[in-house]
């Protein structure tokens, strides 16, 4: 089968078009050629899902009291159950208010306050009301507005170009490999810099708040080069995902007074957290439905879930700054909100680890913080660690910004003391031997159904409240799974958009770090933040108060070791909401 290879050099290599890789790729681009490789159109990317917005301590609303970076930061720490890299959340909180000033100048529209500043809503976990937001898009309008921004510095972009290989040589990155989806042709890049913006993978579980792309291909394409991956134990549900479906319903409507009810009518999470109630950080609230419904006060016919009210605060206003949850509560639920309430029930939607990066986004690749040249991580993909066990709602586009505006910063002086990369030979060699077998193979496995049988058992096994007999169950099953992956077949032969194919790639991806996730599940032995075990229901700070790396072993077994947390400000105390 005759495969086409073109070669391209850009100076920068951006993959992934969302927040963290736009901010990035804007910051570069006056002293670089950049280019930005994107599976979906730039401006799809699953950033645009953010609904509720940003935090940073602006105090534009002092209806708690003043605000500071510094209660932000306490606020992460704590919300992180103290794993959360103290260095990296001074940063973040710091940064955090030039940030949303640079994009509101870009152009965002944030949601005013009648005098005419960014308006900012209260969120969970939050000990001020410092989210900014633009109604319920905010995701989807910071994206936009930066979108625009790169066009204008010339940022050139690969649409629908799917990277199937780093390459790295000598602890130097020097390019990638794609797939042109298009067209099924394969294309060689070779860069100064690389940098990894793929978003997370909440789509190895059955159900999920993250869009059809969000399968986690960067965690794959770093650990298949011997990196690190970093807390992939910590899975981060939310606690309003649209039931059944997971659709995302903002934690900004319960910020605006919505509340959380059982089928007895009680606004529960009074008694799992009396002073913050619904605006508790997402660890805390989505066990708290689950326990709910684990003892029986779940609603509908299954009692398998409960409701979210909205309606009392008036229809004029869930117009105003809800606009899309009222839509989506309609067309997901039957349910008109501003009459009746939302059936909801927790949704796989974030994973607070990553690929380990270090204060420049810079990827780290191992205990002693060892930077790859020229290989960078920002968003999801990434782990700076600034939300350790568990992230606080709106820390994530803070993330994104911040983080992708150093990886920009710090890319923009190294591209210009470093030379132009020589490639290793056959570089490509391992994605046409990829693209052979699945478009000439004779493999039986559906990738359907094999994606499916990943999901239903990383929901089983590995879900808010675990323990060591489903994750010793998920981990033999998966390798089951992997084994069957070699098997898999597809029908469709062609080589123009060819979705299959695509999902094929993707199945791949997801069943290397689905075993990360459940191997790093199962070795944290105590319970903290998101990552809960019924076997181990302590938080352990002697043995655990420490990030996990699982590298890929020998036989492709995750290897499992620990990195030091940052404890600068605030020692680890029990947390209470
Ligand atoms: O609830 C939300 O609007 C989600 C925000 C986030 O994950 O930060």
């Amino acid at each position: 089968m005759a495969i086409n290879i073109e070669t391209h050099y850009h100076d920068v290599l951006v993959i992934g078009a969302g927040l963290a890789g736009s901010m990035a790729a804007l910051k570069v681009a006056p002293v670089a050629d950049v280019a930005v490789l994107t599976k979906v159109f730039p401006t799809r990317s699953h950033s645009t899902t953010a609904q509720g917005g940003m935090a940073a301590a602006l105090n534009n609303n002092k209806s708690k009291g003043e605000d500071s970076w510094e209660l932000h930061m306490f606020d992460t720490v704590k919300g992180s159950d103290y794993l959360g890299d103290q260095d990296a959340i001074e940063t973040l909180t710091k940064d955090a208010i030039e940030v949303v000033y640079e994009l509101e100048h870009m152009g965002t529209p944030f949601s005013r306050t009648p005098e005419g500043k960014i308006a900012q809503r209260p969120f969970g976990g939050h000990s001020r009301p410092r989210i900014a937001y633009a109604a319920d898009r905010t995701g989807h309008v910071a994206l936009h507005t930066l979108y625009e921004q790169s066009l204008k510095e010339k940022v050139n972009y690969y649409s629908e170009f799917f990277v199937t290989k780093l390459i790295i040589e000598d602890n130097t990155a020097k390019g990638a490999v794609a797939v042109d989806l298009r067209t099924g042709t394969i294309h060689v890049f070779s860069s100064k810099a690389v940098m990894i913006a793929t978003g997370g993978g909440g789509r190895i579980y059955k159900v999920t708040s993250n869009a059809h792309e969000s399968t986690g291909d960067g965690l794959s394409l770093v650990y298949r080069e011997g990196l690190p991956l970093m807390d992939l134990e910590f899975t981060q549900f939310h606690p309003t995902g649209i039931y059944p479906l997971g659709i995302l319903i903002t934690e900004g409507v319960r910020g605006e007074g919505g509340y959380l009810v059982n089928s007895k009518g009680e606004r529960f999470m009074e008694k799992y957290a009396p002073d913050m109630k619904d605006l508790a950080p997402r660890d805390i609230t989505s066990r708290a439905i689950y326990t709910e419904i684990n003892e029986g006060r779940g609603v509908g016919p299954n009692k398998d879930h409960v409701l979210l009210q909205i309606h009392h605060i008036g229809r004029e206003k869930i117009l105003e700054r809800l606009p899309e949850i009222y839509k989506f509560a309609i067309t997901y639920a039957g349910v008109d909100c501003t009459k009746e309430p939302i059936p909801v029930a927790p949704t796989m939607h974030y994973f607070m680890g990553g690929i380990p990066t270090n204060a420049h986004s810079n990827v780290i690749r191992d205990e002693k913080g060892t930077p790859v040249a020229g290989l960078y991580a920002g968003g999801e993909a990434a782990c700076e660690s600034v939300h350790g066990a568990n992230r606080l709602g709106a820390n994530s586009l803070v993330d994104t910004t911040v983080f992708g505006r150093r990886a920009g910063k710090h890319m923009y002086d190294f591209v210009q003391q470093v030379g132009r990369p020589v490639l290793p030979k056959d570089i490509a060699e391992s994605t046409v031997k990829m693209l052979e077998w699945l478009l000439s193979g004779s493999g039986k496995e559906n990738v359907s159904k094999l994606r499916e049988d990943m999901q239903q058992l990383l929901w089983d096994t590995c879900p808010g409240f675990r323990d060591e007999k489903a994750m010793q169950k998920g981990l033999k099953e998966i390798k089951v799974l992997q084994e069957r992956y070699k098997n898999v077949g597809i029908s469709d032969r062609g080589r123009n958009f060819n979705m299959q194919l695509k999902d094929a790639i993707e199945l791949g991806n997801m069943l290397e770090y689905a075993e990360v996730v459940l191997a790093s599940a199962d070795f944290r032995k105590e319970s903290r933040g998101a990552h809960s075990r019924t076997d181990y229901p302590k938080r352990d700070d002697t043995k655990f108060l420490k990030h996990t790396l699982a590298f890929k072993g020998k036989d492709g077994t995750p290897v499992m070791r620990q990195k030091e947390v940052s404890i600068t400000r605030y020692q680890p105390q029990e947390r209470k909401y």
